[in-house]
């Protein structure tokens, strides 16, 4: 069937996503029932199973998939001075600054990206301007090196980010709010640029563990899972018997108090990772750093995303460990965003943890006969956030031949929370019995789902809307000939084939190995 794509973009678009995933059994607010908790979100029953594929999807590629990177579940309460170690306690910092109008709380480094965001798109702008004007002949490099307008806007970036990254290595916030005022950066609310002082403010969930108050000490919510792997590196080196290189991985919750959390569940206040680090020799991690950039940008694409969704970022503002980062970036419906991140951390954490704990953390390298601290890079990605991307990109609103309209998931169907529904077309004459065989012997392979409420039409609509791939309609013929139509949700086509193939037709399609 002919269909024509009216998914709208930008608000509308994001606005949409959410009351979907609300409606759909996807993401609900935290403790609706009393009006929600801040930055907090619950998955619902098709959400769990969406985050989960995700997960194993991850791991399936990341740990199983590779003969030297293994795989650990640390706990989220660690012993304090590991985040004294890890710096987090002095530094995991971000600036904040009020608006005295408006009472409303931002972090500065995000009123400043925003502003020269702002001066980016009018250079793409101008370049699309210019695409369209000169056509065929439009060389997109020369312009931009070439264009005075563009250079001065390009200028004006370059000063900016020198200036902000100038103030943060020296933790100069006078100078970061100064440049605040000189960019005339209005608050968004109040529209005045009536502001407080910029000051840190950490961003770590602390709690008190053991009964009694004298006893108690106070203790952190882990804000990253990489540090349950740095302190398990010989744990895990000695009893796997690793060899340099290779790569610890874990995926699970992580907390921080964000100041300003907004867009969903991009920046939660409760939220899961999946990291990975990778153990190298010192003076390798370059090599090893470009390589695995390249690895996870591939493995983004590799869910079906086109090549113009994800970007890089190479990083100013190096954090605390890092000696070199960049962020893959996914075109949100809010525009660009970090998606994931790509650290090269030096040996930072290990030493620390060598000097903060008194224990030897070192490997010894067979090949070169000696012992030395080794240098760490990391994949850092938010399993919430790579939900909201496949979401988005799979979002679709269409008008059809018959001017009826449907709104429809178009998941990987290896990622599809539910991957068949089973449908009896009546109520009655057998068809529920027979429809329900099918579900036991289909229910062993993928997750599958029984529905015999409302009419065809409205089922294959609802089964659009969760993403299922595959609808098994069970009528009157089946009874005589054992076939059943199978209906395709992206194509809307049916195709009618024999019960004994459904099986193993759609297990060929759900397959990992067989994504497209
Ligand atoms: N261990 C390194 C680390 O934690 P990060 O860049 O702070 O680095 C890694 O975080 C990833 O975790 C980000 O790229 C993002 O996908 C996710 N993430 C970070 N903060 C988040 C938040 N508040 N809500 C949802 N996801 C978040």
């Amino acid at each position: 069937m002919n269909t024509t794509d009216n998914t709208p973009k930008g608000d509308e678009l994001f606005k949409n996503i959410i009351s979907h995933c609300k409606e759909y059994g996807y993401i609900f607010p935290s403790s609706e029932i009393y009006d929600g908790l801040s930055a907090v979100y619950d998955y619902g029953q098709y959400g769990a199973e969406l985050k989960k594929n995700l997960r194993d999807y991850w791991w399936k590629s990341m740990v199983q998939m590779h003969e030297n990177i293994v795989g650990i579940d640390s706990a989220i309460f660690m012993h304090p001075t590991i985040w004294k170690a890890s710096g987090h306690v002095d530094a995991f910092n971000d600036p904040l600054i009020d608006n005295k109008d408006s009472k409303k709380r931002y972090r500065a480094d995000v009123l400043i990206e925003d502003h020269v965001n702002k001066i980016d798109a009018k250079i793409t702008k101008e370049v699309e301007k210019a695409a369209t004007r000169f056509g065929d002949s439009f060389n997109e490099e020369t312009y931009r090196s070439t264009n005075p307008r563009v250079l001065e806007y390009q200028k004006k970036i370059d000063e900016i980010n020198n200036r902000f990254k100038i103030a943060m290595d020296n933790n100069d916030l006078i100078e970061v709010k100064q440049i605040i005022i000189d960019c005339e950066i209005v608050c968004p609310i109040s529209g005045s640029r009536n502001w407080t002082d910029v000051r840190q403010f950490n961003l770590m969930f602390s709690t008190q563990m053991g009964s009694v108050s004298e006893d108690s000490g106070l203790i952190y919510l882990r804000p990253e899972t990489a540090q349950g792997i740095f302190v398990n590196f010989l744990n895990v080196q000695k009893s796997g018997r690793m060899k340099i290189p290779f790569g610890i991985a874990q995926t699970g919750k992580a907390f921080r108090n964000e100041i300003v959390a907004r867009q969903f569940i991009f920046r939660m206040r409760e939220f899961e990772q999946m990291e990975m680090q990778y153990f190298v020799r010192p003076g390798e991690e370059m090599e090893w750093y470009n390589y695995w950039k390249s690895e996870r940008i591939k493995w983004h694409r590799s869910l079906g995303f086109s090549e113009s969704k994800h970007r890089f970022h190479d990083h100013l503002k190096l954090a605390h460990y890092a000696n070199a980062a960049a962020d893959i970036e996914y075109d949100f419906p809010f525009g660009f965003k970090e998606l994931e991140g790509i650290h090269s951390r030096t040996d930072f954490d290990l030493k620390a943890h060598e000097a903060f704990s008194g224990k030897k953390l070192q490997y010894f390298d067979p090949e070169l006969n000696e012992n030395y601290t080794p240098y760490v890079v990391e994949t850092s990605i938010g399993l919430d956030r790579l939900f909201l991307a496949v979401i988005s990109n799979s979002y679709h609103e269409e008008k059809l031949e018959d001017g009826s309209e449907r709104v429809v998931l178009r998941l990987p169907d290896f990622l599809a929370p539910v991957k068949a529904t089973v449908m009896p077309l009546m109520k009655k004459d057998g068809l529920p019995e027979k429809a329900r065989e099918i579900m036991d012997m289909l229910v062993w392979d993928y997750n599958c789902q029984y529905d015999e409420k409302d009419s065809i039409g409205k089922r294959y609509r609802r089964q659009d809307a969760i993403g299922t791939p595959f609808c098994i309609t069970v009528d009157h013929q089946t009874l005589v000939d054992q076939t059943v139509t199978i209906r395709y949700r992206d194509s809307m086509k049916q195709d009618r084939v024999p019960t004994y193939t459904v099986s193993g037709l759609i297990a060929e399609k759900v397959n990992i190995k067989n994504r497209s």
